[in-house]
């Protein structure tokens, strides 16, 4: 029973993971400070041994981790955890923090998301240089703008459905017309893992 609850809140658990971990750092270097610019701390889940669900921030554009995080602190993008996780940090951290995590190096790719061709024959429909008129050259993000080439599929994927559905804000009429199936936002998340 204890299992199956978890499962269903897989949150829960990273939450629970993700403090337990900076509880840990601060226990062995400084004392614990909830409102400090610990990056290390963010990359127990954003981190390459993280969560698949959670996004990579190392080499986000800095403007848009800079806003993002603004958003969950005032409840302007619903998240859990980032809305818990960001009560208390002040404009001034938040920048400190968006600024180091955006000047380190995006992280390679994960070994075991190999290519997948027939999420590339699913996209074929979807323009994706439309994207890139906002998204940047290949993707790779702009000023207030998210990279998307190379981001983890599972959280793509759960973020596309939200613009689906209105759930997050965003310009235009992206995945509503027409509206994309779910095997095709699947596809087109996996399509932009890998860079295309
Ligand atoms: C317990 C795990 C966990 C920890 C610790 C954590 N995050 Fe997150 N973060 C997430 C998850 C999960 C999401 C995806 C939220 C969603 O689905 O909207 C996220 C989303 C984000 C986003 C949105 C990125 C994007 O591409 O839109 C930013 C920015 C962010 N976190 C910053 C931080 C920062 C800064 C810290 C450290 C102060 C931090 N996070 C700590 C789990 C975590
Ligand atoms: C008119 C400009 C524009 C176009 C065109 C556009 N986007 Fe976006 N996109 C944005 C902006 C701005 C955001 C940040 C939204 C916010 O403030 O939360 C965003 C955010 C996203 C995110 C969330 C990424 C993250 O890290 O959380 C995804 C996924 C996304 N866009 C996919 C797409 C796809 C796929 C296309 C093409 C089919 C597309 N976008 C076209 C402007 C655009």
């Amino acid at each position: 029973m204890a299992a199956s609850h978890v499962h269903r809140r897989p949150w829960l658990l990273l939450l629970v993971v993700g403090l337990f971990g900076s509880a840990v750092s601060a226990d062995e270097h400084e004392p614990a400070n909830p409102g400090s610019a610990d990056t290390e701390a963010c990359l127990s889940c954003h981190g390459s041994d993280g969560s698949s669900l959670a996004p990579i921030l190392e080499g986000q554009d800095e403007a848009y981790l800079n806003q993002q995080i603004a958003r969950f602190r005032d409840h302007a993008r619903q998240s859990f955890p980032m809305d818990a996780l960001t009560q208390g940090l002040d404009d001034k951290t938040i920048a400190t923090l968006s600024r180091e995590l955006a000047s380190r190096r995006w992280p390679s790719p994960r070994s075991e998301s190999g290519p997948a061709e027939p999420a590339v024959a699913a996209t074929d429909d979807i323009d994706l240089s439309v994207c890139a008129e906002c998204h940047g050259k290949r993707l790779m993000g702009r000023s207030g703008i998210p990279r998307l080439a190379g981001q983890r599929s599972p959280y793509l994927m759960q973020q596309l459905e939200a613009i689906a559905d209105e759930r997050r804000p965003h310009p235009g009429d992206v995945g509503k017309s027409p509206p994309w199936s779910r095997s095709q936002t699947r596809a087109l998340a996996q399509a932009l893992e890998m860079e295309l």
